[in-house]
């Protein structure tokens, strides 16, 4: 049975509103291993979207830059790798995706962003609610202010 290596699921989050998601793994190797997911087990809610990002071909390109006021989600790199950066308002993290196990749980007013993505990179999200503009925080100084006011 092979290992791999990988450095998201050797971090500590230190960042608030978010944690570490593990997919129950059936190895199959050559002929396919399998990543398991389950709401309300190791996804921490009802899943009512999923979007991938792929196809990278732009190795300049940022994306995120927003966080969410109600949404919680959880982010994969289901192949490849790339960068994610964390942000509660308080302190800040980047964590190397690179392993289709493990996901990060983008919690309610947590800043992030994607980038150095790898040309192979296919990313998965998980969403606990259907896409709604209104739920973004796409300017970073707002972001800071509802940050605060949510600090206790
Ligand atoms: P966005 O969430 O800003 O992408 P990213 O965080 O990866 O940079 O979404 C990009 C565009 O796609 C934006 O115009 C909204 C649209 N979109 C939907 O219509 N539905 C969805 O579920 C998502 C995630 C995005």
């Amino acid at each position: 049975m092979a290992t791999r290596k990988s450095s998201v699921d050797k971090k500590k989050i230190r960042v608030r509103n978010s944690g570490l998601v593990t997919l129950q793994h059936v190895e199959d190797y050559p002929d396919g291993n399998l990543y398991i997911g389950e709401a309300l087990r190791n996804i921490p809610f009802k899943v009512k979207r999923f979007f991938l990002i792929k196809d990278f071909d732009n190795a300049n390109v940022v994306r995120g830059k927003h966080a969410h006021k109600k949404l919680e989600q959880v982010i994969f790199c289901v192949n490849g790798s790339f960068s994610l950066h964390l942000d509660d308002g308080k302190r800040k993290q980047k964590i190397k995706m690179d392993n289709p196990c493990i996901g990060v749980i983008l919690g309610q007013l947590l800043w992030h962003e994607m980038g150095g993505f790898s040309k192979d990179c296919v990313i998965l999200v998980v969403a606990d609610d259907y896409y709604k503009e209104s739920d973004y925080i796409r300017d970073y100084e707002e972001f800071l202010s509802w940050a605060k006011r949510r600090v206790k």
